[in-house]
């Protein structure tokens, strides 16, 4: 059966969605975003990948996050968003920031990976045609490479602005040092980074030790933390062993021996402090993500409707007392 034409919910505005300016910019991110990592690649339902992308955007979720390597296989997440885009999101076009990447092993050979200005432009160009687009919101540096010149792969990034092929830049996941020369460099160059995209939550607070959150508040450059559910484990997924399909019992990225009986003790315990504040573990997670403005955007990932509806519902209480914090420290740290 041919799908029906899709429609924008005309409440997508009203509901719980809240915007949060990034950095010193004129773009406001909603605080959860979708990413593509994982559910919407070619061996992937594309009614499900369709479904998940109708209802974000339904709910207010403006900002879509993609890379190159999307999939499995590389690529294919870029093509599916590129046939919803064709089928259902254009007339959406300017009510959307849409970002992609490059930075990892992407194609063979010498001028497939890393942060060339040849690989970096070349991707791009791949990136645009997958999705059916003229320009992406945001390109990033997916990673820091070191041994390209900083200069080189971010005047690659001024370019790729001044060539109308991106409205802004960011940078993932680089370090504390480059970071900064990344913010002076681009500042200087007019093209000032409108964000950093880096592993946070509630266990990984590596961004945080290192000062990478905070630098980036300083420099006037917004924060989206990817991997916000810890890819799964901070949320009921593994409360009763794996399930068949999760993302662990899949075994690339997270791997099944992660699960330890006393990780899932732990989250037990967090369970129960999310119970105690009307919040499923998810929810929470997300929650203390989002509870200061360090974090603009979380960027989640699902494989349901369903997951993607419990994680929006963080949005209803995002405060927590000190006591809160402390125990939640205490069960992950003590
Ligand atoms: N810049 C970078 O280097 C980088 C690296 C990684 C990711 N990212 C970005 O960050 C995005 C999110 O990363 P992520 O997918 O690791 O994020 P995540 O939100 O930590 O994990 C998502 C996974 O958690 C599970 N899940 C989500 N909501 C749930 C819920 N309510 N209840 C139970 N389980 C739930 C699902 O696992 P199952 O699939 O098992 O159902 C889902 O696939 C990516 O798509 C990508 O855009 C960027």
């Amino acid at each position: 059966m041919i799908n029906p034409p899709y429609y924008a919910d005309d409440h997508r505005y009203d509901g719980e969605m809240k915007y949060e300016r990034c950095g010193r910019s004129g773009i406001l991110l909603p605080r959860i975003s979708l990413g593509l990592w994982h559910n919407f690649g070619d061996v992937n339902t594309l009614a499900n990948s369709r479904d998940m992308l109708h209802f974000a955007f339904d709910n207010g979720i403006t900002c879509f996050d993609l890379a190159n390597n999307y999939g499995p296989s590389y690529g294919s997440a870029e093509e599916t968003f590129g046939l919803v885009m064709k089928s259902s999101f254009k007339p959406y076009r300017d009510e959307m920031i849409i970002t992609t990447k490059a930075g990892h092993d992407m194609w063979p050979g010498p001028y497939g990976n890393w942060c060339s200005r040849k690989y970096l432009f070349a991707s791009l160009h791949q990136s645009l045609r997958r999705m059916n687009l003229d320009y992406v919101d945001i390109f990033y540096s997916h990673r820091f490479d070191p041994e390209t010149p900083m200069e080189e792969t971010l005047q690659a990034l001024v370019d790729i602005v001044r060539q109308g092929k991106a409205l802004y830049v960011g940078i993932s996941q680089w370090p504390y040092e480059a970071s900064q020369f990344a913010y002076e460099y681009l500042a200087a160059h007019d093209t000032p980074c409108l964000i950093y995209q880096g592993r946070y939550n509630m266990i990984d607070r590596a961004k945080e030790h290192e000062g990478i959150v905070r630098q980036a508040a300083e420099n006037g450059v917004g924060f989206t933390a990817f991997s916000p559910l810890e890819q799964g484990i901070l949320t009921n997924r593994y409360l009763n062993g794996i399930p068949a399909g999760s993302r662990a019992s899949i075994g690339k990225f997270l791997t099944p021996d992660k699960i330890t009986p006393e990780l899932v003790g732990k989250l037990q315990r967090l369970q129960a402090v999310a119970e105690r504040r009307g919040q499923t573990l998810a929810e929470m997670s997300l929650s203390w993500l989002l509870k200061d403005k360090f974090v603009t955007s979380v960027i989640v990932g699902a494989s349901s409707v369903g997951q993607l509806r419990d994680s929006l519902g963080c949005l209803k209480n995002l405060s927590f007392s000190h006591d809160e914090l402390k125990e939640i420290d205490n069960i992950l740290f003590a």
